[in-house]
């Protein structure tokens, strides 16, 4: 019996999330310390395949439940390798990734999801489809999760780079000429994407000329941060990272409890901090210079975030 493990990091927004929704640039980094991770070992001829994750209490089976993400990631990855019948499979999920958190848990999950079944229909490493194939798959499984999704998230994660993403053209990499740090926070309050992007949808439907101007913004942003990150001007994330927020809650899409938390970070010491993903819940990001990403993680900590870790971009 053959086990093949499979793995996809977790990710953030730096910058530009939901005016990429709207052809705007955004950029996005994989964060190694948090990770979906799924196991796939033979199970008896004739059981069938299925998908348990035990953290959420989810097991799915392949034949019963087609539309079931999990499901239909895997599904898709079986077409793409071209095997007809259903293969006798046990795959086990587990992630320490935040759920509805704007981290990427769900295109994580997939994409290990996608990258297993491959992995293990083609041991071959050379004959597996490439990660532009991944990609689209992921990409059609985060359509169920919201109807119009950016394609962002599945892009980081399935790359697992730096990725400067304007939707429908190809992810570009991009240098970061010197490191930095953030400390990721997480609000505790689950969001759901799909609800806030057709929130943002239905207040730029009646109200498109401000809405477009508010994603232009962000978009510039965007831009900045990019010059900023390429050239090695780390001073200049943290007043784009506030400006960013700014346009954010001009969205709407902030929360009493983000805004707490931004303000506990910046008083501690953070040059600059926003949500992250889709907001109204879930994380914040937290631009920190190195000798004081301890004394911020502590202080978000002690004012009741749910989670705070620290994470370098770049090398
Ligand atoms: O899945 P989240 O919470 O990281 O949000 C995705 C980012 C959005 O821009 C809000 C939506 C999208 O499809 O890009």
């Amino acid at each position: 019996m053959t086990t093949t493990t499979a793995t996809a990091p977790g990710k953030v927004i730096l910058f530009g999330e939901h005016a990429v929704v709207y052809g705007r640039a955004a950029i996005a980094v994989p964060v190694a310390k948090v990770k979906a991770t799924v196991t796939l070992t033979d199970a008896p001829a004739g059981a069938g395949c299925t998908i348990a994750a035990p953290d959420i209490g989810a097991h799915v089976s392949l034949s019963d439940h087609p539309q079931d993400p999990l499901a239909l990631a895997v599904r898709l990855a079986l077409e793409e390798a071209g095997l007809q019948a259903e293969p006798d499979w046990q795959l086990t999920v587990r992630s320490d990734i935040p759920i509805a958190g704007g981290m990427g848990s769900g295109a994580a999950v997939s994409a290990a999801l996608v990258k297993a079944a491959f992995a293990h229909s083609e041991p071959d490493a050379c004959a597996q489809p490439d990660a532009g194939t991944v990609n689209r798959i992921v990409y059609e499984v985060e359509k169920l999760h919201h109807a119009n999704p950016s394609g962002i998230d599945n892009t980081v994660v399935v790359y697992a780079q730096p990725v400067w993403f304007v939707r429908g053209q190809p992810p570009l990499r991009f240098d970061i000429a010197s490191p930095f740090h953030l400390v990721i926070a997480d609000t505790g309050i689950a969001s759901s994407t799909a609800a806030v992007v057709s929130d943002v949808r239905r207040a730029w439907e009646s109200d498109r000329l401000s809405y477009e101007e508010i994603f232009d913004g962000i978009g510039e942003t965007a831009a900045a941060a990019r010059r900023a990150i390429v050239s090695g001007n780390v001073d200049a994330l943290g007043p784009l990272m506030r400006a960013n927020q700014r346009l954010l809650r001009r969205l709407d899409v902030s929360a009493p409890e983000l805004e707490r938390l931004i303000a506990v970070a910046e008083e501690a010491g953070s040059a600059g901090a926003k949500l992250s993903g889709a907001g109204r819940g879930g994380n914040l990001i937290a631009v920190v210079e190195y000798q004081k990403v301890e004394a911020v993680q502590e202080a978000l900590l002690a004012a009741g975030a749910a989670g705070a870790v620290i994470t370098q971009v770049g090398s």
